[in-house]
């Protein structure tokens, strides 16, 4: 990919320049290539259980975002390619994540998907644990003996929080550098400031395969055609990409002026007439960013300022992924009601629009109708995923994963 930003500057005023040139002009950056990519990688459950375990359960993963867990003692739960999770705020303030398990037989700790708590009580025999992991309590320790408390703490996950966001490693025998691994991409995120951001709502349901449903966050192609309903037929099909290591960014080169589409897609034309010192933060946010490999954000402007932030997990089954959609904003929302409609609304796109078409395409690969599915050289976002699954699958080790990454470009300023 050519519009790689590489340099310790900050890097939204180059990409809007960049954007901007290209609107005026009507001219864009393509893929050298089409790519080909077997229909199997889709469909194959052998490649499937081997995505889990080199790459999803391998590298980091957003859990959500900070503000979901915002004060000590919150916490959340969520499940990722079959194991259940716990994502905890200690007294300490520090973000946690441990395996949703009771370590006395294994009972599964909590079924409730947010709260606040100082402790987790096993619904089986009683053992508690703390929001940092601790045995506290075992009940009717004198038929234990000796037990020596710190050896039953909850299984803890690697956990990294940047930018606003949780990260989590699922294998705890990963090796993979989460500061490599981010390329410095959580500098770039950081325009957001999500830290202090307010966290609002989420919305949980199914999806296809969880690439095929990851593809659709990757190009335009489709907006004014899929949803010409919902963004208009003028929305634009063109995406100019930036990438830090496997991360990417989509800002659209339309010249067209207060589009519906603008924020989602990271129209730059309001700021084309503007000279560069009146260009604002928000506006040079608008866009998609996606986090390799499972999560993509985007801005909305319904009600204040915010992002939704989709994260696209596979399940235990190849066929089958769960997206959470989390809605945070810069400040609460002024009608709450209105947000929470819209929220519905965007649900509603994604399901009813995005999915059912890959649902629809699931099922063709599945028979095997195809052998392999094409990403033109305006697709180049998912050219661009699908080469570093690729990449990190091939890495038959950590360090040399850690290696491909540590030669990729990045962003340096921190
Ligand atoms: S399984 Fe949790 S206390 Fe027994
Ligand atoms: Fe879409």
């Amino acid at each position: 990919m050519s519009e790689i930003i590489a340099s310790s500057e900050d890097p939204l005023i180059p990409m809007a320049r960049e954007v901007i040139q290209h609107a005026r002009s009507g001219t864009m950056k393509q893929a050298p290539e089409v790519m080909k990519l077997p229909a199997a990688h889709y469909t194959d459950s052998v490649r499937f259980n081997d995505e889990l375990k080199k790459l999803i359960k391998r590298v980091p993963i957003i859990l959500g975002p900070s503000c979901e867990i915002a004060r000590p003692n919150d916490f959340k739960t969520l499940s990722v390619a079959g194991m259940s999770l716990i994502v905890t705020r200690s007294e300490d303030g520090n973000a946690n994540a441990f395996i949703n398990a009771c370590t006395h037989r294994g009972a599964r700790l909590t079924k409730q998907e947010n709260g606040q708590r100082r402790r987790f009580t096993c619904p089986y025999h009683g053992w508690s644990f703390s929001t940092s992991g601790e045995l506290l309590e075992v009940n009717t320790q004198d038929d234990f003996g000796e037990i020596n408390k710190c050896d039953y703490g909850l299984k803890r996950l690697t956990v990294y929080e940047s930018a606003g966001l949780i990260w989590g490693v699922l294998d705890p025998n990963s090796r993979v550098n989460i500061p490599e691994f981010l390329s410095g991409y959580d500098n770039v995120l950081k325009a957001f400031d999500f830290k202090d951001w307010v966290y609002v709502s989420k919305r949980t349901f199914k999806g296809p395969n969880w690439k095929i449903a990851y593809d659709g966050y990757l190009e335009y192609y489709h907006v004014p055609v899929l949803h010409r309903e919902t963004f208009g037929s003028d929305a634009t099909n063109r995406g100019l990409y930036f990438a830090w290591g496997p991360h990417q960014h989509i800002k659209s080169p339309s010249n067209i002026k207060d589009h519906i589409a603008t924020e989602t897609l990271g129209y730059m034309a309001n700021l084309i007439d503007k000279p560069e010192r009146d260009w604002d933060k928000e506006s040079l946010t608008y866009g998609v960013w996606t986090v390799f490999p499972t999560t993509s954000i985007a801005s909305f402007s319904g009600g204040g300022r915010g992002v939704m932030i989709s994260q696209i997990l596979p399940t235990d089954t190849v066929e089958e992924s769960i997206t959470t959609q989390y809605y945070i904003m810069e400040e609460a929302p002024l009608d709450p009601e209105a947000s929470e409609a819209q929220f519905d609304f965007f649900q509603q796109v994604v399901m009813e629009e995005d999915y059912a078409t890959g649902e629809s395409a699931q099922s063709a690969l599945k028979i095997g109708a195809l052998d392999h599915v094409l990403f033109g050289r305006n697709e180049q976002g998912n050219q661009h995923f699908h080469s570093w699954i690729d990449k990190v699958l091939e890495a038959e080790s950590d360090e040399e994963l850690n290696s491909v990454l540590r030669n990729a470009p990045r962003y340096e300023n921190s």
